[in-house]
C-alpha cells in the first residue's frame, strides 16, 4: 500500500510500504478514508525530535473496518470509525481511570501509545491506505454509516478533543474570559470548545492573519495578533485587566513576538526566533491571580534543534515564582481523546457542534509532500489539511 514516510528533516515521500496485518485477536484493520497533518507532525518533520527516518506518519485517522480479529465482539466489517490518536488498552490504571493519553501497557517504559509518533510505540501511522488498530473494541469510535461528516468525524481523532481537553485543563467555566495563545488548528479548536462552554470573552493570538480571521468569524473570539504589540498588554487593554483562564496551544517552539520581522509575511518557525518558554510566560502574566492554565501544547524532554543547552534538555526558564505568587493551577499533558470523542460526535450528529469549518484542504494522499510544506511555512491560508487515499 501507499503511506507518507518520513526521510529526515523537511522531507517525506508517499512509498510503497508492507500492508498491515491482524497481528493480535483484538485488532482490526481499518481502510482509510481520511487521516489529517497535524501540528505534531511537523515538530518530528522538521527534525525537532529523536524521530527516525522510515516513520509511517499519521496520528489523526478514520475509516471503515475492513478486517477483524476473532477476539473482537463489537466491530464488524463496514463499520465507519474515527480512531483516537492516543493508542491504548482500556485495562491499566491510567486507562481505568480515563487517562488514555497514558496508558502503560502499549508501550512499555512510556505512558502513553500513539500511532505514527516518535517514542509512542510500535504502531505504524494511518497517512497511508490501511491502517492495524490494536485493542480495536475500546479504540475504535463507531460513527453513522455513508460520508456525512466526514470532515468534522475526522477531527475527532485529535484537534477539536484536544482544543476542548485545553479549556478542560484550563477548569474554564461558564461565563469565565479565556486567552488561547495559538490559532492553529488546536487554539482554534480550544476557542470554539471554549464558545461552547459559554465563555463570556475569547481571545486569540497569533501572527497569522487568516487564522486570526477564522477565531473571529467562528468562535466570536477578539483577535489579537502579536506582530502589533506585546500580546498579554493587548488582551490588558482590551478586557479591562486579567483573564480568567488560559490556553496553551503553542507548545515548546514557540515564536517570540519581540524576534518577528515584520516587514515580511513570512510565518514558519525558525529556531533563531524562539523561545520556548514565551507562551507560558505570557499566560502567567495574563491569567489572573487564582487563575488556572491549561497547556495542550507540546513540551519535550528532549529537543535536538533547541535555541539553547537547557531547552536541549526541556528545561525553560519559566517564571514560577509570579506563577506561585498568583496562585495559579495548571494542567499538562496529552489529551485522553476518549474522554470526549463520544460526546463531540453525538454534538456533531446532532447539529449542536460542526468544527469542519477549520479544515482549509482535503487532498490526495500522493500531494502530502507539498501539504506538509505549506502547512509547516503557516502559510496563509493553509489551517488543516486532510489526505485521502
Ligand atoms: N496535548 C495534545 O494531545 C496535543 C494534540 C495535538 C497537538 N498538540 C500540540 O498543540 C500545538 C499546536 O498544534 P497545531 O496543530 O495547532 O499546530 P500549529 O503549529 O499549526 O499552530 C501553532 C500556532 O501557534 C502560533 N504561534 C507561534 N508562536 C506563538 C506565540 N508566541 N504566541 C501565539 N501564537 C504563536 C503559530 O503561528 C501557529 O499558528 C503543537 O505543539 C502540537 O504538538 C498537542
Ligand atoms: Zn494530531
Ligand atoms: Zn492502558
Amino acid at each position: 500500500m501507499k503511506a507518507v514516510v518520513y526521510q529526515g528533516p523537511y522531507e517525506v515521500a508517499v512509498e510503497e510500504v508492507e500492508d498491515p496485518e491482524l497481528k493480535h485477536p483484538n485488532d482490526v484493520i481499518v481502510d482509510i478514508t481520511t487521516s489529517c497533518i497535524c501540528g505534531s507532525d511537523l515538530h518530528m518533520y522538521e527534525g525537532r525530535t529523536a524521530a527516525e527516518e522510515g516513520i509511517v506518519f499519521g496520528h489523526e485517522n478514520m475509516g471503515v473496518v475492513s478486517e477483524v480479529g476473532e477476539a473482537v465482539s463489537t466491530l464488524e466489517e463496514g463499520d465507519r470509525v474515527v480512531m483516537p490518536f492516543n493508542v491504548s488498552c482500556g485495562f491499566c490504571q491510567n486507562c481505568e481511570e480515563g487517562f488514555t493519553g497514558f496508558c502503560t501497557n502499549v508501550n512499555p517504559g512510556f505512558a502513553g501509545g500513539a500511532y505514527g509518533y516518535v517514542a509512542m510505540g510500535p504502531y505504524p501511522g494511518g497517512q497511508a491506505e490501511k491502517l492495524r488498530v490494536p485493542y480495536a473494541d475500546h479504540n475504535a469510535l463507531k460513527l453513522p454509516e455513508g460520508r456525512e461528516h466526514e470532515d468534522a468525524f475526522a477531527l475527532l481523532a485529535d484537534i477539536f478533543p484536544t482544543g476542548w481537553h485545553g479549556t478542560r485543563l484550563a477548569d474554564l467555566q461558564p461565563g469565565e474570559s479565556v486567552a488561547v495563545f495559538g490559532a492553529g488548528p488546536v487554539g482554534l479548536m480550544a476557542a470554539y470548545s471554549a464558545k461552547i462552554q459559554g465563555a463570556s470573552e475569547i481571545y486569540v493570538v497569533d501572527q497569522v492573519p487568516s487564522r486570526l480571521e477564522m477565531a473571529e468569524e467562528n468562535c466570536d473570539a477578539h483577535a489579537i495578533d502579536f506582530r502589533e504589540g506585546d500580546p498579554v498588554e493587548q488582551i490588558i487593554d482590551a478586557h479591562g485587566g486579567m483573564v480568567d483562564k488560559g490556553v496553551d496551544a503553542v507548545g515548546y517552539q514557540a515564536t517570540d513576538p519581540a524576534d518577528v520581522d515584520t516587514d515580511t509575511e513570512d510565518y514558519a518557525y525558525d529556531p533563531a526566533k524562539e523561545n520556548p518558554a514565551i507562551v507560558l510566560n505570557n499566560l502567567i502574566r495574563v491569567v489572573r491571580p487564582t487563575g488556572q492554565l491549561g497547556i495542550p501544547g507540546l513540551y519535550v524532554p528532549e529537543d535536538p534543534g533547541a535555541p539553547d543547552d537547557m531547552a536541549a534538555q526541556g528545561r525553560l526558564g519559566i517564571d514560577f515564582g509570579k506563577f506561585f505568587e498568583k496562585g495559579l493551577k495548571c494542567g499538562t499533558g496529552q489529551c485522553n481523546v476518549k474522554q470526549y470523542n463520544r460526546y463531540l460526535r453525538d454534538m456533531i450528529i446532532e447539529g449542536r457542534a460542526d468544527p469542519s469549518w477549520v479544515v482549509s484542504h482535503r487532498v490526495s494522499l500522493e500531494e502530502a509532500p507539498e501539504m506538509y510544506e505549506a502547512f509547516d511555512a503557516r502559510e496563509e491560508g493553509v489551517t488543516k489539511v486532510l489526505l485521502e487515499p
